[in-house]
């Protein structure tokens, strides 16, 4: 087969290292990739959210298969489109992808169908919102309805605080049309777990879960970012809860989905508040996250493209996916500065130096004046990954490898699946 995969985070250097695995795989390209996708797929320089020229390039290259990573083409109608061509493609459709595009859909759809989450009220006017917000007690969330790219959530610890956000995405429209709509929600506190579900749109069938860390820095400090590192399992889920996310979430809205005539095929994101028994949801991502895939795929036993090739021809049922025991850890490298400004074209050196079986996966990078020569070009520049029979040992072999890779400026967290005991 010929696969595209369409993204350019390492996330998606990830899923191209999957596929890659596959028996199946004859051709792998990346649009547009990065330096790491380059070594083992050919790169495109196409933009991710460039419809119209990644299905022109599909149907030239004769692509059997597309699949697509952020959530922003999914929104945009990237699965509807290539479809309609004949690619078969691996993703939520547009409507379907509002799960998470949309977070007054969602949480209509949540509350219309019983799956649990925060109580929450929408609003489109600022005097109402602000009055609403004015009679609340702290803490309390405020969040765009729309895509914001990671800035759409504000939890806040005084009213001030949820005034200024409203103030910020409704007057001053930061966000743009993504908060023409704010949800004033209920705080809920508790630890969160990243989970993951394969869906044809009718079977569910659930995948390993992680946990991300979205503060910049030690301790859950700074401000947030895109995630700075991953583990998987997380250290305080069980069978148990497994099976109660499940059967109380993750089925219920394939079912709801369906119903509401937008049938979800792909890969379905809980982000989930787990408090003692109580599971909610915090919103639904209609895509693989980031940095979770980073440390989810390695774990997978069963071939990716064989799953996704079930999913599209809603084969779901008879696909048995299995995950290793061992347990992964990863480790952002990111730019000095990020999530503000930050310097790029930085020289990485020692990305040969870590032991054979550590994974470094590649988001902003690019190749330099030579093929051998990696820069650095975004915010997140790698993940490094090891796997280990338990998550000490799979700290250690991170933290031992990444203190090898070098570049200028580069910050990492030296806290990620760090338990006291
Ligand atoms: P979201 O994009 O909705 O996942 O929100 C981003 C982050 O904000 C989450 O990962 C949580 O850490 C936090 N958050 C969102 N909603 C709530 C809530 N209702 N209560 C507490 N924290 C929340
Ligand atoms: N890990 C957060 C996300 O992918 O949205």
């Amino acid at each position: 087969m010929k696969i595209l995969v369409v993204g350019n985070g390492a996330r998606e250097h990830t899923i191209v290292w999957k596929l890659s695995q596959s028996t199946k795989v004859k051709e792998l390209y990346t649009a547009p990739g990065n330096a790491g996708t380059a070594r083992i797929s050919q790169n495109l320089d196409i933009d991710a959210t460039d419809i119209k020229s990644l299905a022109k390039t599909a149907q030239q290259k004769k692509i059997d298969l597309v699949v697509v990573g952020p959530e922003m083409p999914l929104s945009k109608g990237i699965v509807d489109h290539l479809e309609s061509l004949g690619i078969p493609t691996f993703g939520a459709s547009r409507l379907a992808a509002e799960i998470e595009s949309s977070k007054v859909f969602s949480k209509a759809l949540m509350q219309q169908y019983n799956i649990p989450c925060a109580k929450s009220i929408n609003f489109s006017d600022y005097a109402q919102a602000k009055e609403y917000v004015q009679q609340q007690k702290p803490p309390v969330v405020i969040k765009a309805d729309g895509l914001a790219a990671g800035k759409g959530v504000v939890v806040a610890g005084t009213i001030d605080e949820a005034l200024a956000a409203l103030a910020d995405f409704m007057q001053s429209k930061k966000l743009g049309a993504a908060a023409n709509q704010v949800l004033v929600e209920e705080y809920l506190s508790g630890r969160e777990m990243s989970y993951f579900a394969f869906s044809d749109g009718i079977n569910v069938v659930p995948m390993v879960s992680a946990c991300d860390y979205k503060r910049v820095n030690d301790g859950d400090r700074g401000p947030n970012t895109g995630g700075m590192g991953s583990y998987s399992p997380p250290v305080f889920s069980s069978a148990a809860l497994q099976k109660k996310a499940m059967e109380t979430i993750m089925v219920p809205t394939i079912k709801a989905m369906a119903q509401e005539g937008r049938p979800y095929r792909g890969v379905l994101y809980g982000g989930l508040m787990v408090n003692k028994e109580s599971v909610k949801v915090l919103e639904f991502n209609a895509r693989f996250g980031d940095p979770e895939t980073q440390v989810i795929l390695p774990r997978l036993k069963t071939d990716l493209v064989e799953i996704i090739l079930a999913i599209i021809k809603g084969k779901l049922s008879q696909m048995k996916i299995e995950s290793t025991d061992d347990v992964c850890v990863g480790v952002v490298m990111a730019s000095g500065g990020y999530p503000g400004s930050y310097k790029t074209g930085i020289p990485i050196d020692g990305l040969h130096d870590v032991d054979k079986d550590i994974m470094v996966f590649h988001a902003g990078t690019k190749i330099g004046a030579t093929p051998w020569e990696v820069l650095t070009n975004g915010g997140r520049v790698l993940t490094v990954v090891a796997m280990g029979k338990t998550i000490a040992q799979a700290r250690e072999k991170v933290y031992e490898n990444i203190s090898r890779i070098k570049f200028e400026g580069a910050h990492y967290r030296k806290d990620i699946a760090l338990f006291k005991s």
